[in-house]
């Protein structure tokens, strides 16, 4: 099918046969559906990048039929920057394509300082998403996030901030991201008894971090909530960037706090395995490492980051196998076991 967008007054053409491909799942038990792929702006969008490289990623995401972008109030650096070079792009590509899209930021980490500036307070969270609606230039968000369980704040009063954001219309839906099962439970319980739409929690969770398989995607699936998995390639490991050491300008090189090539050391013998069961199946590493996710049916879309547009069209291509033997199962098991 092609669409046509010639009408559209924008600087940018989104590319006519943009939804031929991909592959859209439901989350949960909502009537959202998302991209099997969506694009995190974590990394690769704060000032200290190129905003060109920025907008090009974003324009090949679209033009593949990725049609969430995921974004925090502390994407950068510096913090909010990426939440501001984004709602550059959007202004001058995107903001005729907004009801095609789904966008997403959170609060819950640290963002600005004194007292009212981190994890869960309702004075936090509701100045929060006024700031990021400010930085993108948008009316709406389609979800907001509680970034990270706070162990201090009760969720009577984080829950009771998501579901006032929802009511006062700054957001469609509601998710919460590395809260563990029973976290999970309680906050899920809340959100129903306040009847806002909960549908997403975005975890960590990869061929090399399983922790979502211990309770996590069960617990969900009871509550007919999605799952979005985060740092999918292990932010870059499970790729064949690290496989002859550490290039210079890779995550592992530049950004020690997250990834550091002392990690990647550890990593590197279950890397290696890995790729040769991802080259017997016709993949590259990191094509298989999507595609394994994807096989959780509670998983309703993988973020990727990507520093280039060529790695982005690089992973959309895990889609053309996503099917698993037993054998191969099997043996990524053990090789991570
Ligand atoms: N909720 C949370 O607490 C939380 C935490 C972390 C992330 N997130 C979200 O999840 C998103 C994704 O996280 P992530 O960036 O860690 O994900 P990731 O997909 O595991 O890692 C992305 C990085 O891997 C490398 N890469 C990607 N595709 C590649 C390819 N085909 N070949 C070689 N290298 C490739 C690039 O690093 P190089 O720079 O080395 O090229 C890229 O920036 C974030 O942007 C954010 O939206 C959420």
């Amino acid at each position: 099918m092609e669409i046509n967008d010639k009408s559209r007054v924008t600087s940018y053409q989104a590319n006519s046969k943009r939804y031929n491909n991909m592959i859209y799942k439901r989350t949960g038990k909502s009537g959202v559906l998302l991209p099997a792929l969506s694009l995190g702006l974590w990394h690769n969008f704060g000032f200290v990048d190129n905003l060109q490289n920025g907008r090009d990623i974003l324009r090949t995401a679209f033009d593949l039929g990725i049609t969430h972008f995921d974004l925090a109030n502390n994407y950068g650096p510096p913090y909010g920057s990426a939440e501001e070079n984004f709602g550059t792009i959007f202004k001058n590509d995107f903001k005729s394509y907004r009801d095609e899209l789904f966008i997403a930021t959170k609060a819950g980490y640290d963002m600005w300082p004194g007292p009212y500036g981190n994890f869960g307070s309702r004075k936090y969270l509701i100045s929060s998403i006024d700031q990021s609606l400010k930085r993108m230039g948008l009316d709406y968000v389609d979800i907001f996030y509680h970034h990270r369980p706070d162990p201090d704040t009760p969720l009577e009063e984080t829950m009771g901030a998501l579901a006032d954001i929802v009511r006062q219309g700054k957001a469609l839906y509601v998710g919460i991201s590395n809260y563990k099962p029973n976290e999970t439970k309680e906050a899920a319980k809340i959100l129903k008894d306040l009847k806002v739409p909960f549908i997403l929690h975005q975890a960590r969770y990869s061929i090399l971090d399983r922790w979502v398989e211990d309770g996590l995607l069960e617990n969900l699936e009871q509550h007919g909530v999605g799952c979005i998995a985060f740092s999918p390639l292990a932010q870059g490991m499970l790729t064949n960037k690290y496989l002859k050491g550490v290039p210079k300008n890779s995550r592992a090189a530049k950004d020690l706090t997250h990834l550091n090539p002392e990690t990647v050391t550890e990593h590197l013998d279950k890397i290696q395995h890995l790729n040769i069961i991802a080259k017997e199946r016709g993949q590259k590493l990191s094509q298989m490492a999507i595609a394994w996710i994807l096989r959780q049916p509670q998983v309703a879309s993988v973020l990727v980051g990507a520093s280039s547009a060529n790695q982005l069209k690089d992973n959309v291509k895990a889609l053309d196998n996503l099917e698993f033997t037993y054998q191969e199962l099997k043996l990524i098991d053990d090789i991570v076991a």
